[in-house]
């Protein structure tokens, strides 16, 4: 039967409407059809061909419980987002009934989430309000390199009381997140992350209707105080503090309303210090669209999507459940090394109510997402980078065996391409991150993307690719564990330009 093209409708009268119009249409056109070709008209369906996706809204209220925080844009220029961000101490409910003294950008965990369209403006008049040091690292976006906020590397810690604008330009579409770069473990800790999506208003709207969910843990006490920041000792360094209450944009466990068929594009960002995401829906695949950089040249159907710290996934989510089920997204033990699973069971992280409407056929999604040419290594610089662990009377990482206090940046020029081998030979997995640029993983078995940061698992390495096409200075990679990080496993890269004089040159990295 043909069928007319329809907007989405907006609310229920509609879509009675939009059926009836069609069950008209049907049978008035089958025995016109057949008076002309004489065959016998058979009667018209007694049931109505489904709904589809896109002639639907979501339930209503469905990710009211996943709200996320905003801040309000102060510059009336559509291509500018221009905000206030302040660091400060602030009583949020986390846990029933408790108030938890929380680090937070402008008083909430996770702060305000930050969405702009690709070529915006971004600027930031930020304040700390915290007790101690602070900086803002917008993790994944390629902001020029003093506005990267790497204390002693990009920019001098911003002291208590003050404050600093942060300014740069939006260059790629894709989820990313923003976060302290001082003391990370513990500040990231205490609750100072939000979300940042870049949109790109050509990205197909099959994909649903979007959801981005930030994804932290917090060590809380009985009384939702938070732990002491060295809980663990020498084993939270090496292990990496995961926090016993898991968050999804701030909640323990909220509910998302889903309809059966009715898909939804997921935007996962891991904001916690150690915590592996592995997660999973009985009953239901994932269309993985991508992660750090936005789309990936091919989409792919996965069964669960792994998420290591500081990545980010994107994903189509099709509620495949009866109308009136409920169903629970898990987070499932993942093997990250010595001790990751022992003993341990999944935990649930968000509740799933499907509403009791009719099911409606979702729409197809494009297996093609977009071109990503391979970069050329022919002429690649190659580096190998160890990630290591020394155990000695306490817990010392580093690069190459050399903790970031003693490190020397690895040099390199403006428009180089290179080649970095990522071994890790210790007991546990590493997610790898670089600064400045996205890279490309060298793994025929994987699908073409952009990533700025990549797990490298225990016993085992990885090969990448990246271009330093721009924005000469000095940039971090670290591990994204940020215990490990802060135990010293953390490097600088220079990216020098030929053409800038010596006197010039990024400082040297002095940071402890
Ligand atoms: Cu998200 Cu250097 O970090
Ligand atoms: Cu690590």
């Amino acid at each position: 039967m043909a069928r007319g093209k329809r907007r989405a409708p907006d609310c229920g009268v509609r879509e009675v409407y939009s059926l009836r119009r069609e069950w008209r249409l049907g049978a008035w056109l089958a025995p016109a059809l057949c008076f002309f070709c004489g065959c016998e008209p058979s009667p018209p369906e007694s049931v109505p061909a489904p709904l589809r996706a896109s002639d639907v809204a979501q339930p209503a209220g469905w990710a009211d419980e996943l709200a996320m925080p905003s801040t309000p844009d102060l510059n009336p220029d559509p291509n500018v987002l221009e905000i206030e961000l302040e660091a400060r101490v602030a009583d949020v409910e986390l846990l029933p009934g408790l108030k938890t003294p929380a680090w937070t950008y402008n008083g909430t965990v996770p702060g305000p989430m930050l969405r702009a369209k690709i070529g915006d403006r971004v600027i930031v008049h930020f304040k700390n309000s915290l007790p101690e040091p602070t900086t803002i690292h917008w993790h994944g976006l390629r902001v020029p390199n003093d506005m990267d906020g790497a204390p002693g590397v990009t920019q001098t810690p911003i002291e208590s009381g003050g404050s600093f604008r942060y300014e740069y330009t939006l260059t790629d579409a894709g989820t990313y997140w923003y976060h302290p770069h001082l003391d990370s473990s513990t500040q990231v800790g205490r609750g100072l992350y939000g979300a940042f999506v870049v949109d790109d208003p050509a990205d197909p709207k099959a994909f649903g209707d979007e959801l981005v969910m930030l994804l932290s843990d917090m060590g809380l006490d009985e009384d939702g105080q938070l732990l002491p920041a060295d809980t663990g000792g020498s084993f939270g360094d090496l292990f990496g503090r995961e926090g016993g209450t898991l968050l999804v944009n701030g909640k323990v466990r909220p509910t998302l309303k889903v309809r059966n068929g009715k898909q939804q594009r997921w935007r996962i960002i891991n904001a916690t210090r150690a915590r592996y995401y592995n997660l999973r829906l009985r009953n239901h695949r994932f269309v993985r669209l991508g992660g750090d950089n936005g789309l990936a040249a091919r989409s792919e159907d996965v069964y669960n999507l792994i998420v290591t710290p500081g990545e980010r996934a994107d994903a189509v989510f099709t509620p495949a459940d009866a109308p009136g089920s409920r169903n629970v997204l898990r987070w499932v033990p993942t093997e990250r090394g010595y001790g990751s699973t022992f003993n341990r069971s999944s935990e649930d992280l968000l509740d799933i109510e499907t509403v009791a409407d009719a099911p409606v056929t979702p729409e197809p999604i494009p297996t093609e997402l977009r071109t990503i040419e391979p970069l050329d290594v022919a002429n690649a610089t190659q580096r190998t980078l160890e990630l290591t662990i020394a155990i000695a009377s306490s817990v010392e990482m580093g690069v190459n065996g050399v903790p970031y206090w003693k490190t020397k940046p690895i040099e390199t020029t403006l428009g180089a391409t290179e080649v970095w081998r990522i071994v890790n030979n210790t007991d546990f997995s590493h997610p790898f991150h670089l600064h400045g640029y996205f890279f490309q993983v060298q793994d025929p078995a994987r699908v073409l993307e952009w990533k700025d940061t990549v797990n490298v698992p225990t016993k085992s390495e990885i090969t990448l690719a990246v271009r330093f096409d721009d924005r000469p200075g000095a940039w971090m990679y670290h591990c994204h564990i940020l215990d490990h990080a802060e135990a010293g496993m953390m490097g600088t890269l220079v990216v020098r330009d030929p053409s800038t004089a010596a006197a010039d040159l990024p400082p040297p990295t002095h940071h402890h």
